[in-house]
């Protein structure tokens, strides 16, 4: 059976920084109260023409450069995603589209702030049974566009973002070592988004009472955060046959400095084995967990032969984790990068396009 190696990395995040300072112009708030409760400074948010799909494409190419593949390399694109541009069609498919990635399948995956982790273990049984050797995983959202920016509960808690990583398969032992998933929808009251969805679809009622927005009970999100985190890891570790004094690093989910605190003194380890980046980025839900990877990697915390374990809770309830066994970039077959693949990726996506037009034209619809 063929390992799941993790051979590249990407992140991407909007132009716009919001400081707590700015929040506070927005809602009765200040920057040592977001500080204190959450570890956050400042947080991106997406501008009019950056979208969940433009996100994951950048996160996407600077991942395939670091695995030196091509768009056409990939056989499987899944983006984690809470933010998606439409019901449907899948973001997946709009990240398909303009990396031209011709030879994959491509679909979103909804499982909040653990969707990362669910996700990348998705792809990586892909490639344990053998059904791809070559797998993109993203996590991406402009939270920013479900946010209520009146509401001080929530809006000084969210970013948006993008990370990706390239999955790909390889006899070499190492990679994806295991993973855990979980789930209590007797809790998705407690952080949810209430309308848009086929339940409440909408309506006058809808956009008048804030039904569109991120809804969250703090306090019992807390309380769920801090037991399952540490919960998680354990569990992870164990099924990997590992032990938690073997972890060179974890990287969890970044939702709340206090929370990553929390499970650290579960667990009984020091701050320092975990990456935290929170304070640059806030919650940028699945997306967290692979741009605090890619920094990991840049700080030269995360190196080749590691052990880490990556662990996310959110919404759903949802909670999991991935022990994995750090690797790095397989050698490479081609002369061009993808970033040289860009241009040709756009005049093909203009061409077929055109060419579905001109289809349907000789097909009789244009009569
Ligand atoms: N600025 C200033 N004051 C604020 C505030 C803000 N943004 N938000 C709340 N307050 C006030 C409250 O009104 C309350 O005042 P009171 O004591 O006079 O009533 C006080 O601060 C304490 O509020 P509380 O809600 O008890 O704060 P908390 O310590 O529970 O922290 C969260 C609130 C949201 C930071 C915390 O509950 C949390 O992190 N929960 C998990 C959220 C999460 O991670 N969600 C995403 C999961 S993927």
């Amino acid at each position: 059976m063929p390992y799941a190696h993790i051979t590249g990395w990407g992140m991407s995040v909007p132009h716009k920084v919001l400081t707590n300072d700015d929040l506070s112009k927005l809602v009765d708030t200040n920057d040592e109260w977001i500080r204190d409760h959450t570890g956050i400074r400042q947080r991106y948010v997406a501008g009019e023409n950056e979208t969940t799909s433009s996100l994951g494409v950048e996160a996407a190419y600077k991942a395939l450069m670091v695995a030196g593949l091509l768009p056409t390399d990939l056989e499987l694109i899944i983006c984690s995603t809470s933010t998606p541009e439409f019901v449907f069609p899948a973001t997946a498919c709009l990240i398909q589209d303009k990396l031209g990635a011709t030879n994959a399948g491509a679909f979103d995956l909804l499982a909040a702030c653990s969707g990362f982790i669910f996700a990348l273990n998705m792809g990586a049984q892909a490639i344990r049974s053998g059904s791809a050797k070559t797998v993109l995983v993203i996590g991406s959202e402009t939270l920013s566009r479900y946010v209520n920016w009146s509401d001080r509960n929530t809006c000084i808690l969210f970013g948006d973002g993008a990370g990706a990583f390239i999955l790909q398969a390889s006899e070499q032992p190492g990679g994806v070592q295991g993973a855990v998933m979980h789930s209590d929808g007797s809790g998705g009251e407690f952080l949810s988004v209430p309308a848009s969805g086929s339940a409440h679809p909408a309506s006058e009622i809808t956009i008048h009472t804030g039904m569109h927005f991120i809804q969250m009970d703090g306090k019992e999100v807390y309380r769920f955060a801090t037991r399952v985190m540490g919960q998680a890891t354990q569990e992870v570790v164990e099924k990997s046959g590992w032990k938690v004094e073997d972890l060179n690093l974890i990287i969890p989910h970044q939702a709340n400095l206090r929370i990553i605190d929390a499970a650290a003194r579960r667990l009984k380890l020091p701050m320092e084995k975990f990456m935290v980046n929170v304070d640059r980025y806030g919650n940028t839900s699945t997306a967290s967990i692979p741009i605090a990877t890619v920094e990991a990697v840049q700080n030269g915390r995360l190196k080749a032969g590691d052990k880490v374990v990556l662990v996310g809770f959110g919404a759903g309830l949802t909670w999991g984790a991935l022990a994995v066994q750090w690797s790095g970039p397989l050698p490479s077959e081609h002369f061009v990068t993808a970033e040289w693949y860009k241009p040709w990726a756009r005049v093909r996506s203009l061409f077929r396009r055109i060419s579905h037009g001109v289809e349907s034209i000789f097909s009789g619809r244009g009569e």
